[in-house]
């Protein structure tokens, strides 16, 4: 190999407080592997996704068979380029575009009419499909290598908590998945906003990386969907997900048991009560830091085989709104 592309083809990425590099090599194997129908757990600026090939049916079923995944829970489809976005959505309404060319790459899936060669294992068999630019330039890397859509989803068990390092995706899946690229940890920590276009008036299924308000900044007012768990339109919208083993209660809905052992989700600042553990997401008050601090903050929480974790909400608004939906979710166990 050169000396050019040994020391320039590098793919460098600043992460919160590291930088990573991954060679090109190791992309071509990524993409060699997603081609020969397997699968490859790879960093976005969200979170961690499990990838395969979008076109190839059977490789997308290891996905929900690695998963434990239920078959009616349809994948989001990644594209390295806009560009790319007529092989997967057969049309795209006026107001589609103007938020893909507004917010891709970025924190923002769009579902719209599929095309014919997206399989219906990757939506459920829905006729809608999910899809997005990840903001995040391995993930394109690998996309772009594979020359395919890749369809991931997050690549953790289902109903648990996102993986937002390597490490959290080796520790649930390390076994089962093919490669995993490690892109260190995701800037943004929560999971992308999805706006569906399936019916006239956009809405947005799921909280997100992009905020309602950026949202409606860009299009004008858009519906949330305040849906019920008997049919999820997006089952990432059922009322259990994102659940830690520890059972996780919101402050304020109630108050621990005496000698229980328990461990405090602060936003801001610790609790007033003496705790086990304490996770603050940001100090400073910053929904960002806050978001990206959420998941990896449960998951240490969880390790420690507490009694039950406290958890406190965010300020209501911009991503404290994504981060607060995802606290309810965890604190809705249905097992
Ligand atoms: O940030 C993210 O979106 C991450 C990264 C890896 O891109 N992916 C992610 O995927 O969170 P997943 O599978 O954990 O969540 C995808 C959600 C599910 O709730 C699914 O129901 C919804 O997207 N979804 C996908 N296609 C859909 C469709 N055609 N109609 C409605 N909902 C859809
Ligand atoms: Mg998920």
């Amino acid at each position: 190999m050169s000396a050019e592309s040994n020391a320039a083809r590098h793919f460098f990425f600043e992460t919160q407080n590291m930088k990573s590099n991954i060679d090109t090599n190791e992309i071509a194997r990524a993409a060699a592997l997603i081609r020969a129908g397997k699968t490859v757990a790879f960093p976005t600026e969200t979170v961690y996704g499990l990838g395969a090939d979008a076109f190839n049916a059977l490789a997308v079923a290891r996905i929900f068979e690695i998963k434990g995944r239920p078959s009616f829970d349809p994948l989001i489809v990644h594209l390295a380029d806009i560009a790319h976005l007529e092989r997967v959505a057969s049309s795209v309404p006026l107001l589609a575009r103007t938020l893909a060319e507004k917010f891709w790459p970025g924190p923002l899936t769009l579902v719209l009419p599929k095309t014919a060669a997206v399989p219906d294992i990757v939506t459920s068999g829905l006729n809608t499909v999910g899809v997005r630019v990840p903001d995040h330039a391995l993930a394109r890397a690998l996309i772009d290598a594979a020359g395919t859509p890749v369809a991931a989803p997050s690549a953790n068990l289902f109903g648990r908590i996102s993986p937002t390092t390597a490490q959290h995706v080796r520790d649930q899946l390390g076994a089962s998945v093919d490669l995993i690229l490690d892109g260190g940890p995701c800037r943004v920590g929560v999971e992308s906003t999805i706006v569906s276009f399936a019916e006239t008036r956009p809405l947005v299924l799921r909280l997100g990386g992009v905020t309602v308000e950026d949202i409606e900044a860009t299009i004008g007012r858009v519906d949330v969907f305040a849906g019920s768990s008997e049919r999820p339109a997006a089952p990432g919208n059922l009322p259990s997900h994102y659940a830690p083993r520890t059972p996780l209660t919101l402050v304020g809905a109630d108050t621990p048991a005496a000698g229980e052992k328990v461990g405090y989700l602060a936003f801001q600042s610790g609790p007033k009560e003496k705790c086990g553990a304490v996770e603050i997401l940001s100090a400073r008050g910053d929904l960002k830091e806050a978001a990206a601090n959420l998941y990896g903050a449960m998951r240490r929480l969880d390790a420690l085989g507490l009694d039950a974790i406290w958890a406190e909400s965010a300020p209501e608004s911009g991503l404290g709104r994504a981060i607060n939906d995802r606290l309810r979710r965890a604190a809705a166990r249905c097992d």
